[in-house]
């Protein structure tokens, strides 16, 4: 299906001088910015596009107040992206826009874009792991962070009203792989058969309710994921827990409250699936989301976790 990742995304924002401010110190690099939108970048070029709620060339909303508009997706080449537009095109209605791109909506009524890859090869090292079997590190401390600068969109976590309806859509027709599910509550599913353990992660919760869960990015390694979620702290943003490990997937996270809304995530060290992996199940527990997580966060200043709040 050609899918290579997640190519940008974009946010109806209610206030754009907030959304701005955290995305700066969120670690990401604005590429432009007016009184109509500001657009950012991660380091590999994927694209976090800002508008009000109000502009007229937002895709319509999931759910109230701030939140995702569109993911747009990245395709290998134009050659793929037409013949993918060309079968979508059998059984739904797509708009093609003036940039190449071309626009759907997936049955939540989430706007789907698909381009031409415009993400680059980044040289984004990480500190190798010198671990008991295998010393990676040699005369070399591992780096420490003043704050992040996130490598690229990794994946979108969006709670969905009809589980099934959502995977068949997005398995059926856009080519995602399962990597790992909640029989009846979630699906983890990647866009390409040798990935990360994840692009997107359908949640369905007992309120039906639909909305953006969380972005992730990626950064560098276990270290920038504490050194982006202090900073991020210190600058006034409040976690809403991590820094903390997913036993499924394996990854370090940190996830902070965003004014674009939803919550954003940094990850790193997940896990790398090929089309020899055999997708688990599992049911949801606490355990499962985290094996170990600060609840409210670190304090950067004091470095002692936040008072957690009672119950
Ligand atoms: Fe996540």
């Amino acid at each position: 299906m050609n899918l290579t990742g997640i190519d940008a995304i974009t946010y109806g924002v209610e206030d754009l001088k907030d959304a701005r401010r955290f995305l700066a110190d969120w670690g990401l690099k604005k590429v432009r910015s007016s009184a109509q939108a500001a657009v950012f970048e991660t380091l590999d070029g994927g694209q976090v596009t800002v508008r009000p709620t109000t502009a007229k060339a937002l895709p319509p909303a999931i759910e109230p107040g701030p939140t995702l508009r569109e993911v747009t997706w990245g395709v290998s080449g134009r050659r793929a992206l037409d013949a993918l537009v060309k079968r979508l095109g059998k059984s739904f209605e797509v708009t093609l826009r003036k940039d190449g791109s071309a626009l759907l909506t997936d049955p939540m009524g989430m706007a789907v874009g698909l381009r031409v890859q415009k993400r680059r090869k980044v040289k984004a090292a990480g500190s190798p792991a010198n671990t008991a079997d295998r010393v990676q590190r040699i005369d070399k401390p591992a780096r420490v962070y003043d704050r992040a600068e996130p490598v690229g969109i990794g994946h979108v976590v969006l709670n969905v009203p009809d589980l099934a309806e959502m995977e068949a859509f997005y398995t059926g027709h856009l080519g995602f792989q399962v990597s790992d599910r909640y029989p009846g509550r979630g699906v983890f599913l990647r866009c390409r058969k040798r990935g990360g353990h994840h692009n997107l992660f359908l949640l369905q919760l007992p309120t039906g309710k639909a909305g953006l869960n969380h972005v992730a990015f990626t950064v560098r390694d276990i270290h920038e994921v504490f050194g982006g979620g202090l900073h991020v702290s210190r600058a006034g943003w409040e976690t809403q827990i991590g820094p903390g490990r997913h036993p499924i997937s394996s990854a370090y996270f940190w996830y902070v409250k965003n004014p674009c809304g939803g919550l954003v995530e940094y990850y790193a060290d997940e896990d790398y699936l090929t089309e020899k992996w055999r997708p688990r199940k599992f049911q949801p527990s606490p355990e499962l989301f985290a094996e170990w997580a600060i609840d409210g966060g670190l304090d950067g200043v004091s470095r002692r976790q936040r008072a957690a709040k009672a119950g």
